[in-house]
């Protein structure tokens, strides 16, 4: 079997320059190989695990063989060897060599290389602002995450951004072992880690070559670290509109920061393993993945389900998106209960710019620009007169024609909102009027602009147009009413966040929980497509939505956690968020869902992220990264997938493991299916006091009359810090088989100073008929997949 000239050397942890010839035919692809324990390889013959992956390459593949007996150093051919995060390394192999490697003892299977996703979206398809106001308190008693290390896996850094300024910060603690591979002007006490990991998508994208720095081209990956743990910048504005400090949810804490994806192109999912395996051994104390794939199938073949059962392990907590994939029931993405699913969720400030027209109608709008320079006087008020009024064609937006005018413009075309200001600012028009495309209906994202703005929806432009037709000279102004706070049906959820039921676990209520996701203002490199800031602070912030958005609060909230309790599992920090989040808006009612019904727990997960609650739960679910094996048994997994799912931890055989179905989870929340007679279940769990040593609490559960919930016991008196008191719920439908498909309901344990809730959904058939199991699965795919 002939192998291709040498591919690329294993370089783990240096950044020399990387030698291989471009022979490449196109039959060679990407592949994950997961290889089997116990076979272990020998310390004798191999000094480190790299040189045994290699070996096991060059068995199978003779080129590799010789430049391994060349040069025994080298890894020849393989793209990543793993220690952390899986059993196995990833390679470039034909279909033939896969299939030789089938046959070997040690193979368990190849994965084809796989692309996964930013879950950003630019899609402006919510109301309602950013910014959580955080409680002092909460920064109080974590001291803002001083010492706590986040690592981003994300597409690149600003460089020199003030969000990432170390001025005041301590030394990372001694334990960090990263690399931060720009200069020592970037590199500092708060950017303590910065690498790229491109080995793999080199191969399959142009253009990736060497990016060595992992500098931002695309703003997202400074807008998720600055929420997470962004420095506090004075006078930080999007646009010139006054937003006062900007800092992230953990202002003290240390950021460390993984380039795993490329502008346009996407994460390659080997680099992402590489990226986590680095960053375990690093030393990061939260791990925040704002990157997903809708159909990443089963964990066993999931970088994040992989690497972050690899970082529970550890005691990182693991912080991940739900997705952009909503309204759609069942597109929630990174589903493994060790992970937290976070969805998204509006805030309450709006920034009001409204128009008002020379016959005195009132037009209401958003916008984020609202300089106090601007004079509202009536001006000529004209259109463009270009190829569908976009306001795209500089020819025609000509000085003579905008000057000193309001200028009606449409989106559309191929220019963005910003580059149309610039144009338009550039010769002279005083202000502008953004009508947004009509499939948004009433909702506008408002945006930061190049010159005075006010962004309104389709059926206000039909208004417009109307007063424009009626009149010889129309004239029109702006109105700016600024920040306006207490927007009272918020937090809401947008259409855009992904839905559960999960799909690979649908026994687990996925999403987890809820945070702030539309609308939210960060650091970037400088607003896309702006000509001229208006000032210098204004091209630094900028607003971005989506899950992506919400992932790096709740990373920069569970960094502030850990810093208070610096004891609690992955597990305990996760179920002090869920248990104590908000389920009701600001006017006291139901949190609703973008179509203005109520939200559902498919939508909001538990609820709205709480932090102050959340710092001092009371009681909490906990686990340890054991207890998911057996769990993972009852899912259906295989021996050998659950091996590698949990590597490095030993090897276990499911037989010898006691089951645990999905509802038994000690998980945070309950989910049942009530498909079958008698149409009652028992679900076990139990709780750890981590509030008060004595504390007696008492169970109040809350269903519809369909259904009934019985705790037993009703009562848990706790007389010591830590102890552990089990219980069982019964949840049964009271007349047989139910009509509804789903049910809520809550548990909640009270006690003089704490609730902890958990969200009860009882459903009253299996979710999905076939591919609950992944054992489906494994069978479709059993040409990749070996061995037993
Ligand atoms: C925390 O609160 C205490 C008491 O209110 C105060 O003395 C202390 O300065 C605060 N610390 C910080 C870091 O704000
Ligand atoms: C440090 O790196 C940044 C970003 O790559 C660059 O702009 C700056 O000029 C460098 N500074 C020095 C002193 O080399
Ligand atoms: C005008 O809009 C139509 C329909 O959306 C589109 O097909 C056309 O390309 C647009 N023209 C220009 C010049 O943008
Ligand atoms: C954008 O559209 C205008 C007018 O339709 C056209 O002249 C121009 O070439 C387009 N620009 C790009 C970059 O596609
Ligand atoms: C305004 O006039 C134009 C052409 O005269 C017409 O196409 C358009 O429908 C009118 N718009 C409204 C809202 O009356
Ligand atoms: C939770 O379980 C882990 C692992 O068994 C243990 O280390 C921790 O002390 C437990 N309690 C809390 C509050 O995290
Ligand atoms: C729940 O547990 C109780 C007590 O062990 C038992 O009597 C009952 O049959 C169980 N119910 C179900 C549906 O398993
Ligand atoms: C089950 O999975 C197979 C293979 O992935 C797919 O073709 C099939 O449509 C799935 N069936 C259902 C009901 O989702």
């Amino acid at each position: 079997m002939d192998c291709p000239e040498r591919l690329g050397v294993l370089l783990l942890a240096s950044l020399l320059a990387v030698a291989f010839a471009h022979h490449d035919t196109g039959v060679h692809k990407n592949y994950l190989i997961i290889v089997r324990r116990p076979y272990e390889y020998d310390h004798k013959l191999y000094k480190d695990v790299s040189s045994w992956h290699a070996s096991l390459l060059a068995s199978v593949c003779d080129q590799a063989k010789e430049e391994l007996e060349a040069d025994p150093a080298n890894a020849p051919r393989l793209i990543y060897s793993y220690r952390n995060v899986v059993n196995g390394f990833s390679a470039r192999l034909t279909p033939d060599e896969i299939e030789k490697m089938s046959k070997t003892d040690w193979f368990v299977k190849a994965v084809p290389e796989k692309t996964y996703q930013l879950m950003t979206t630019h899609t402006p398809r919510m109301l309602g602002l950013t910014g959580p106001i955080f409680p002092a308190g909460v920064w109080n008693r974590s001291n803002m995450g001083e010492g706590i290390i986040i690592g981003v896996l994300d597409g690149g850094i600003t460089p020199g951004h003030p969000s990432f300024d170390g001025t005041g910060m301590p030394p990372p603690p001694a334990k960090w072992k990263g690399r931060c591979d720009f200069n020592s002007s970037v590199c500092n006490n708060k950017l303590i880690g910065a690498r790229s990991f491109f080995e793999s998508a080199r191969w399959k994208w142009k253009g990736v070559d060497d990016p060595v720095l992992p500098i931002d081209d695309s703003a997202h990956g400074t807008h998720t670290s600055s929420t997470a743990a962004g420095a506090f910048v004075p006078g930080a504005n999007a646009m010139g509109s006054g937003f006062g400090t900007a800092a992230g949810m953990a202002p003290r804490a240390h950021l460390a920061f993984y380039q795993v994806c490329f502008v346009n192109k996407g994460c390659d999912r080997d680099d992402i393993l590489a990226a986590i395996d680095d960053a375990l051994d690093d030393g990061v104390d939260v791990l925040s993945l704002s990157i997903g794939d809708d159909n990443a199938g089963d964990f066993a073949a999931d970088p994040v389900a992989l690497g972050g059962y690899s970082g529970i392990m550890r005691g990182i907590f693991v912080c991940t998106s739900a997705g952009n994939n909503g309204p759609i029931a069942g597109t929630v993405a990174n589903e493994a209960p060790w992970l937290l699913t976070v969805g998204a969720a509006t805030t309450d400030r709006r920034c009001l710019a409204d128009v008002k027209l020379g016959n005195g109608l009132e037009i209401g709008g958003e916008s984020y620009y609202q300089p106090k320079t601007y004079v509202s006087v009536l001006r000529p008020l004209v259109r463009d007169t270009g190829a569908n009024a976009t306001c795209s064609d500089k020819s025609v937006l000509t000085s003579e024609h905008v000057r000193g005018k309001v200028v009606l413009c449409y989106t559309g075309g191929n220019l963005t909102n910003l580059e149309k200001g610039s144009i338009l600012h550039d010769a002279g028009a005083a202000a502008v009027i953004i009508v947004y495309p009509e499939l948004a209906g009433s909702v506008i994202a408002p945006k930061a602009h190049a010159l005075p703005a006010a962004q309104i929806e389709y059926k206000s432009a039909e208004k417009i147009e109307a007063y424009m037709n009626s009149t010889q000279n129309p004239t029109a102004r702006l109105i700016f009413r600024g920040t306006v706070f207490g927007n009272h049906r918020s937090p809401a959820v947008p259409s855009f966040s992904s839905r559960g039921p999960s799909r690979q676990n649908p026994g687990i209520l996925k999403p987890d929980i809820s945070g702030p996701g539309v609308n939210i203002i960060a650091g970037v490199p400088m607003p896309d497509g702006l000509a001229q800031p208006p000032n210098e602070l204004a091209y630094k912030f900028d607003i971005m939505s989506g899950t992506s958005m919400s992932t790096p609060h709740l990373s920069g909230i569970a960094a502030l956690i850990k810093k208070a309790h610096p004891t609690w599992s992955p597990a305990a920090i996760k179920s002090a968020m869920m248990t104590t989040t908000d389920t009701r808006d600001r006017r006291r009612m139901p949190m609703l869902d973008y179509d203005g019904a109520p939200a559902n727990m498919y939508a909001l997960g538990a609820g709205f992220i709480n932090p102050t609650r959340a710092m001092d739960p009371g009681l909490v679910y906990n686990l340890s990264a054991h207890d998911y094996i057996p769990y993972l048994c009852g899912l259906g997994y295989s021996d050998h997938e659950m091996n590698s799912i949990i590597h490095p931890a030993p090897p276990m055989t499911c037989r010898e493991l006691p089951v645990v179905y999905q509802k038994d989870l000690n998980y945070p929340s309950i989910t049942v299916i009530l498909d079958k007679q008698p149409y009652a279940v028992n679900v076990s769990r139990a709780v750890t006091n981590v509030g008060n040593a004595k504390a007696v609490y008492v169970a109040f559960a809350e269903a519809p009359a369909t259904v009934s919930v019985t705790v037993t016991p009703n009562r848990l008196s706790f007389t010591e810090v830590n102890q552990v008191q089990t219980f069982t719920v019964t949840i049964a439908s009271k007349k047989g088989k139910l009509k509804k498909r789903i049910t809520e309901g809550q548990l909640k344990w009270v006690s003089l100073k704490h609730v902890v809730r958990s969200p009860i959904i009882v459903s009253s058939k299996k979710f999905f008929q076939k591919n609950t199991t992944t054992a489906d699965q494994h069978t479709a795919n059993s040409q990749l997949t070996a061995g037993v």
